[in-house]
């Protein structure tokens, strides 16, 4: 029944550019920018275990969900919904789902965007030499210079967004997997050296220290809250990116370990970002708790007082920027497949819309770090109020309802047949997370945070 409407999609060429692809989806700011910086908001070690064992129970199953649900259908969220309620005779609201995915996707990218164009602009400010020898104070000074002025973050903010929307006017699979390719393996022995440069600080234990030993007093239940939305985000789950991706993917390939092969390459990259920051932040007596400024106020020093640091923070900033881009064109390419699949837009069409939509969104997160930094909504500036709304509920929620979906009303001879598991205890294993661990651990994290629990 999945092949009476004639669909749109590009495939991917084979499962290796799957894994690219997702893979460059996954591994973005949330990695590098923000997982250190919310590790370093919420106190460290214990973040760290909740974080990991959120991507252990609940991230990797609902991604191998996600990706199954995507891969069936062969189609964009929406209609993925559509389909298969409809296969599994259910109730039709469940396309709402659709919606609310390329809702948050818009959303993300609307900051993720501004932050992308953090990075860019340090590409520049790497090149003229600006961390040469700089102290944290000046380095500080630099990072608080820039985030004060509307217009040179709006400038970064619309390069970034052009960029996206030509790669994604292009369709996926062009160019994007040559991209992955090259910049997974770069962006590893970038982050490998900064360790290496961490080692050297003298408190690279402390720093150690700090990521790993948990002290369970300073976990509030927001905390774990956080670190739950995080596992969603850093993984790209919960609003259809990976849905989509794999609805480009080839039948027949092993859903489950491509999933394992993900979720570990996005981890290790989080980890190793958090093991060479937080031996600069001590040891240049910053505060782990500096927010989202945290790497730009770290790894320049680095930069700066390393040998060969002037080349090193060039290609880091490089990388940062198209770890970035190979993760924003995946929140944009559930809005684009639905405007052209759904609606009949031409693809440049539903890009330009799709991305300036965007565009004037991503002002507010721009303006919150300047002119209406006292604004506050909830007690929370533009940019804090979108990032807890689409990390911390729109994904979980959404992540929760795709694990109700593929857990409880698809039939299991659908989701047997689809994940096509060796036969034993893999897929048992993955029904049993799917239909009971994942769903009741957001609910009770949930519960927890409204104080019912
Ligand atoms: N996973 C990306 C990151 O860690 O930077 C961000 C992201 C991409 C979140 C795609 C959600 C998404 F659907």
């Amino acid at each position: 029944m999945m092949d009476t409407k004639k669909t749109v999609h590009d495939a991917w060429s084979s499962r290796f550019a799957f894994i690219l692809a997702a893979t460059g989806s996954a591994v973005g700011l949330g990695n590098i920018w923000k997982f250190p910086y919310i590790t370093g908001e919420n106190g460290g070690g214990a973040f760290v275990i909740v974080y990991l064992l959120c991507v252990m129970l609940i991230g990797i199953p609902i991604m191998i969900a996600e990706t199954m649900l995507g891969r069936r259908s062969q189609r964009n969220p929406i209609e993925t919904m559509e389909l298969l309620t409809e296969e599994a005779g259910a109730d039709k609201n469940w396309h709402y789902l659709g919606w609310m995915g390329i809702i948050a996707g818009l959303l993300i990218l609307s900051y993720y965007s501004v932050i992308a164009g953090w990075a860019s602009a340090y590409v520049l400010k790497a090149f003229t030499g600006s961390f040469f020898d700089a102290d944290a104070a000046a380095i500080k000074g630099i990072f608080d210079d820039f985030v004060g002025s509307p217009v040179q973050l709006i400038f970064w903010h619309s390069l970034f967004m052009l960029a996206t929307m030509l790669i994604v006017v292009r369709g996926v699979n062009k160019g994007l997997e040559k991209a992955v390719q090259f910049l997974m393996p770069s962006l590893f022995v970038l982050l490998l050296l900064l360790v290496g440069y961490a080692m050297t600080t003298g408190s690279y234990f402390q720093g150690l220290h700090f990521l790993f030993t948990p002290d369970f007093s300073k976990l509030t239940s927001n905390s774990v809250l956080t670190a739950m939305g995080h596992a969603f985000f850093t993984l790209s789950l919960g609003m259809g990116a990976i849905m989509v991706y794999g609805s480009y993917l080839p039948k027949g390939i092993s859903i489950a370990k491509t999933a394992f092969l993900i979720a570990g390459a996005d981890t290790v990259v989080a980890l190793l970002a958090g093991i060479a920051i937080f031996p600069i932040v001590f040891a240049n007596n910053l505060h782990p708790d500096s927010g989202p400024g945290l790497i730009f106020q770290t790894l320049p020093i680095a930069f700066g007082a390393m040998t060969g640091g002037w080349l090193m923070g060039i290609l880091f900033f490089v990388m940062l920027v198209v770890a970035a881009l190979t993760s924003s064109i995946s929140l944009i390419e559930p809005a684009v497949a639905w405007l052209v699949e759904s609606k009949g837009f031409s693809r440049e069409k539903a890009c330009v819309w799709s991305g300036l939509a965007t565009w004037l969104l991503g002002l507010g997160t721009v303006f919150s770090f300047n002119v209406w930094s006292n604004v506050k909504i909830f007690d929370r500036s533009i940019f804090q109020l979108l990032d807890y709304l689409t990390a911390n509920l729109m994904l979980p929620i959404g992540g929760f309802c795709i694990a109700i979906f593929a857990g409880w009303i698809m039939h299991r001879q659908h989701s047997e047949d689809e994940l096509n598991m060796p036969a034993g205890l893999a897929y048992p294993v993955w029904k049993l997370l799917i239909s009971y661990v994942a769903p009741a651990s957001v609910f009770f994290v949930f519960l927890h945070v409204i104080g019912v629990l």
